[in-house]
């Protein structure tokens, strides 16, 4: 070794100190701002991915990073034991944004856990015990969600998942209408199947189920982990798609980042809830909150919402080119079904400094920018891809 200290193998160190989780990208990252990322050696990336579908509103939000500083310096944490007006604040917010007059909001600190509130509200409400929910869905890795979540790989060797969950494909509303029966609590779903390849749901399927649901004196769930808060073109899939689900759930960009999530129970559903049914050691703390009323305000502020719709558009026109077979999902949640498999091509984006997503279908390449991104971003993966898919086969 030369007079300076060797750098730190952070990988190594993670291989180290943690469990595996999620198979990583090929760099060490340093910090974030709006669309990009950096890493250790000084190197930006362009965040199509938007850190898991996290940083809706791009990475280290002004307005968010503020409020976080602030809240920090008067009360780091308390629980739902004390009244808290961010709190308040936070669940007015989201209530105005995606609810309707009567809902009622739990806050809960990931996407697993609002699913799994959503429908313990279900059966409580209904005094049902059966979830219906689609094949290819993801609804989270606790046990309840897993139970729920319609891709079988995750499922499998995990024992003691509960049976109390039924099956039917993503589209059918005759197989929905067949599985709600006398004792189906709710239809859990996303509005927008996202990582089966941001897959979006037939014209109809939603406002069906809606009838169905009420009919069988079940609850209709919308998980709106991703599809929530603008990413779809609306402030929620339920706008976007003109449905009102009796319970929604949001997380991913909710806290921009900070760990949050939230059940939002409509008038009927919330109406069944008692003192001391649900309940969460940080679930509506006030850092969380503060982040939510944050990122809540910005959203509504710049009405991000319509530049997603917009980008959509913009994406769907130029994008016509050889390797590209289709474009589908809805707002900034898109899978690009290209004529060769993905995962290659993602790591041939990579290269070019430009994060994109893969999906369970093999031959899509997912799309989940932050919401504020621009034409110039749009166009700079456009000739990526150009140049990649127009080459050899990657
Ligand atoms: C649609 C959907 N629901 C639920 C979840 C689970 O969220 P979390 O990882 O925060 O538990 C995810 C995570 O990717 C998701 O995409």
């Amino acid at each position: 070794m030369t007079g300076e200290a060797a750098a730190t193998d952070w990988k190594a160190e993670e291989g180290r100190w943690l469990l595996p989780g999620y198979p990583q990208f090929p760099f060490t990252l340093a910090r974030g701002e709006g669309a990009w990322v950096f890493d250790t050696e000084g190197r930006r990336y362009l965040d199509l991915y938007a850190g898991h579908a996290v940083a809706l509103l791009g990475h280290c939000p002004p307005a968010v990073v503020a409020a976080l500083r602030r809240q920090a310096g008067e009360l780091l944490f308390y629980s739902t034991l004390a009244c808290i007006p961010v709190r308040a604040r936070a669940a007015k917010a989201l209530v105005e944004l995606c609810g309707e007059v009567g809902s009622r909001v739990f806050f809960c600190n990931s996407g697993a856990e609002a699913n799994e509130n959503a429908m313990r509200v279900a059966r409580r409400t209904t005094g049902r015990r059966t979830i219906v929910a689609t094949e290819g869905s993801f609804h989270g890795r606790t046990a309840g969600a897993l139970a729920a979540t319609g891709i079988p790989h995750y499922r499998e060797g995990v024992a003691g998942l509960g049976t109390d969950v039924v099956f039917v494909p993503f589209g059918d509303l005759a197989a929905a209408e067949a599985a709600l029966g006398p004792d189906a609590a709710g239809f859990l779903l996303e509005p927008v199947q996202s990582l089966a390849g941001a897959l979006p749901p037939p014209p109809g399927y939603l406002e069906g189920l809606s009838a169905l649901c009420r009919k069988a004196g079940a609850m209709l769930i919308f998980d709106e982990v991703q599809t929530g808060l603008g990413r779809v073109g609306a402030p929620s899939a339920a706008q976007a798609y003109g449905v009102r689900p009796d319970l929604q759930t949001f997380a991913k960009g909710l806290g921009s980042g900070v760990p949050c999530a939230a059940t939002l129970a409509g008038p009927r559903a919330a109406a069944a809830v008692r003192t001391g049914d649900l309940g969460s050691t940080f679930g509506g703390g006030p850092l969380a909150c503060a982040a939510i009323e944050a990122t809540l305000g910005e959203i509504v502020r710049t009405r991000v919402w319509e530049n997603a719709a917009r980008l959509e558009r913009r994406i769907r026109e130029t994008f016509r080119m050889p390797g590209v077979l289709a474009v589908q999902g809805k707002g900034l949640l898109l899978g690009l079904v290209l004529d060769r498999p993905a995962k290659p091509v993602q790591k041939a984006l990579i290269g070019r400094s430009i994060l994109t997503g893969t999906a369970e279908d093999p031959r899509v390449l997912r799309l989940l920018p932050p919401l504020i991104i621009g034409d110039a971003e749009v166009e700079l993966l456009r000739a990526a891809l150009s140049e990649i898919l127009g080459g050899k086969p990657a």
